[in-house]
């Protein structure tokens, strides 16, 4: 077995509370996430890179600095919260997006999104598995409409939330039978700093455009179903289809 798998998967302590790990809790969707699930009575462990702009934020909130890309410092991170806690949540939700004809996005982007986006919700997955089990717990996907759709100017981010949608689904056929509740929400274009990168942004109007405390209701809805029924698929869409097109200088190799 890989050390980084041994180190996170070792014994734990006798875990005392209720836990919920969210990745890219910083920010956007994610912050709205973790303070739903602090209202909620979870004690949220919320992984980002940069927790310096966030709003103070619930007592139950505990944010742990690390790069999900670092499957060590991933590893070491979720030995600790295994030790003070019993996750019976987690939500893989830290993502990044770059956009554009695909020819223009370099390898170091390309990696960024599939190692985010993919790899982190794989590896925390196959680290919390195990907990997940004992709890009979969730894991909440945040995927994608783009992982249904066709994306031109966004192929590659596209294709790691359909890689996530697709993970989700087997996963919870390979881990139903042990009350693990695995769950896909596909957003569509929210108000966040996603697009930061990107020549687009969600538009101003209201009915154009998801907030991420609805976002956050949606999983709210997802893990308060009865014990026995399993909401596996929840995509979100605003009433208008429309994008703001932002004025930005176009670069070589974006
Ligand atoms: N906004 C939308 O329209 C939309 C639609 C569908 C799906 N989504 C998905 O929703 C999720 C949340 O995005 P958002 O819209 O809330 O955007 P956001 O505000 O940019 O949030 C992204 C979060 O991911 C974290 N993150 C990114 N790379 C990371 C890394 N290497 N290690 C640790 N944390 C990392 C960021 O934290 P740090 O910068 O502190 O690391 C931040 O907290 C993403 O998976 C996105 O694909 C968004």
């Amino acid at each position: 077995m890989e050390q980084w798998r041994e180190q996170a998967v070792e014994k734990a302590a006798a875990p005392k509370k209720s836990g919920a790990l969210v990745t890219g809790a910083s920010s956007g969707i994610g912050e709205a996430i973790s303070r739903m699930l602090c209202e909620q009575g979870y004690q949220v462990y919320g992984i980002g890179r940069d927790f310096s702009r966030q709003k103070p934020m619930p007592a139950e909130f505990r944010p742990i600095c690390c790069d999900v890309t670092d499957a060590d410092a991933l590893c070491r991170a979720v030995g600790q919260i295994r030790k003070e806690a019993a996750i019976e949540v987690l939500v893989n939700n830290a993502g990044c997006g770059y956009y554009g004809l695909h020819e223009e996005l370099n390898a170091a982007k390309i990696k960024a999104m599939v190692r985010t986006n993919l790899e982190a919700p794989l590896v925390l997955s196959s680290l919390l598995l195990r907990d997940l089990k004992r709890t009979e717990g969730y894991i909440i996907n945040i995927c994608s409409v783009t992982a249904r759709a066709f994306n031109p100017h966004g192929c590659a981010y596209g294709a790691t939330k359909a890689g996530l949608l697709s993970f989700s689904q087997s996963l919870f056929e390979e881990a139903r039978k042990y009350g693990v509740k695995v769950v896909s929400i596909l957003p569509d274009m929210t108000a966040t700093e996603l697009y930061r990168n990107a020549d687009f942004a969600a538009d101003g109007e209201p009915r154009a455009r998801l907030e991420p405390m609805e976002v956050a209701e949606a999983v709210r809805f997802a893990i308060s179903r009865r014990d026995g029924m399993v909401c596996t698929e929840l995509a979100l869409k605003p009433q208008l289809h429309r994008i703001a097109r932002k004025k930005i200088k176009k670069c070589k190799n974006m």
